[in-house]
């Protein structure tokens, strides 16, 4: 069955009542509602309801929205994290609805763990970006002369950013001085870096198995009450990984041409095709493009789960405050 063809499955339908997230002032008497880029996350004390969205960022704004894109990130996420939690504890507790994932709240370290396995990508903070513009020591990292867009690189590395605050952009920092600077604890990252490199082996393996090249991925930490460490937010969705079609990667590579983006980079490489090169306001995101990335999220989803999509209906917010108010108060 092709991708965004699963029975229920309604793209124009979705679209005409998207979901753009929650009216904090239905889930009031629960707690609190910190908007995010793409989630809406209620505070619920020792736990949080994170509620995936349809929106869409890139370039640091949110462009528009994505249909069926909230439930896609949500139930991957959750996929992922029950095939991490041997390597280390994660932070769901349960998803009482596929947009909702409660989570156990913890200290988020400052950092954002970044693994790449290829010299790509388009952002300021890509790699690629920062080669192309001729730098060749980057995130404590040396790379030689006469590399080019989209090579492999000998084994995975970790190129952290600064997690910055709400609309502030990510810097790239170095593992030295994220220690040394005191952002993370010396044994911690230790930790953390040998967790991410685990989780990135296992996505590219389950990836792989599913005609799927895990090329990048960014990972969030925290800390538990008591100081252990905790992955957190997301794991590997199209939104914080880029994902080719691996049957046409080297042929197209060879050819000099662009992977087949299966993630969010196809909507950043749409945009530059049309002209945006990443100062000022964006467009809004229109609507083809928006199928096209819902297309790519649901194939993602549906390769690696090997099942499609079970549609939640739209219109998703009354369902969601439902939900997260039967969670809090069953
Ligand atoms: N278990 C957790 N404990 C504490 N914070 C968490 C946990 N899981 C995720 N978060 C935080 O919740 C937020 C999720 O919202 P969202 O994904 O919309 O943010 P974002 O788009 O990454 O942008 P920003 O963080 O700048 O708002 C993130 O800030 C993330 O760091
Ligand atoms: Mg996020």
């Amino acid at each position: 069955m092709p991708p965004g063809k699963a029975p229920g499955l309604d793209l124009g339908r979705a679209m005409a009542s998207p979901f753009t997230g929650i009216d904090p002032a239905s889930v009031e008497d629960i707690g609190p509602v910190v908007r995010g880029k793409v989630r809406d996350v209620v505070d619920l004390g020792d736990h949080l309801a994170l509620i995936a969205t349809d929106r869409l960022s890139a370039f640091d704004r949110v462009l528009g929205t994505v249909p069926y894109r909230g439930q896609v990130l949500n139930q991957l996420s959750a996929w992922w994290f029950d095939r991490i939690a041997d390597l280390v504890p994660t932070h769901m507790v349960v998803t009482p609805d596929p947009n909702v994932m409660i989570a156990r709240r913890c200290r988020p370290l400052p950092v954002e763990v970044v693994v790449r396995s290829r010299l790509t990508g388009s952002t300021g903070t890509s790699l690629w970006t920062l080669y192309a513009a001729g730098a060749r020591h980057v995130y404590g990292i040396r790379f030689p002369d006469g590399l080019r867009k989209n090579d492999p690189l000998p084994q995975p590395i970790i190129t952290p950013t600064t997690k910055g605050a709400s609309g502030a952009h990510d810097r790239p920092i170095t593992e030295s001085d994220i220690v040394e600077g005191g952002l993370v604890a010396d044994g911690t990252w230790e930790e953390v870096r040998s967790v991410a490199l685990a989780v990135f082996e296992r996505g590219r393996q389950a990836a792989g198995e599913a005609g799927l090249a895990l090329v990048d991925t960014k990972y969030e930490f925290g800390l538990d009450p008591d100081g252990g460490v905790v992955i957190i937010d997301e794991v590997h969705t199209p939104d914080s990984s880029r994902f080719w079609r691996s049957a046409t990667v080297e042929k197209r590579r060879a050819a000099g041409a662009e992977p087949e983006n299966l993630d969010k980079e196809l909507v950043r490489l749409a945009y530059a095709a049309q002209g945006f090169t990443g100062d000022g306001d964006p467009p809004p995101l229109g609507s083809d493009l928006a199928a096209r990335a819902a297309r790519a999220y649901l194939e993602v989803f549906e390769a690696l789960t090997r099942r499609p999509l079970a549609p939640a209906p739209y219109p998703a917010a009354p369902r969601v405050v439902a939900a997260v108010c039967a969670y809090h108060r069953p």
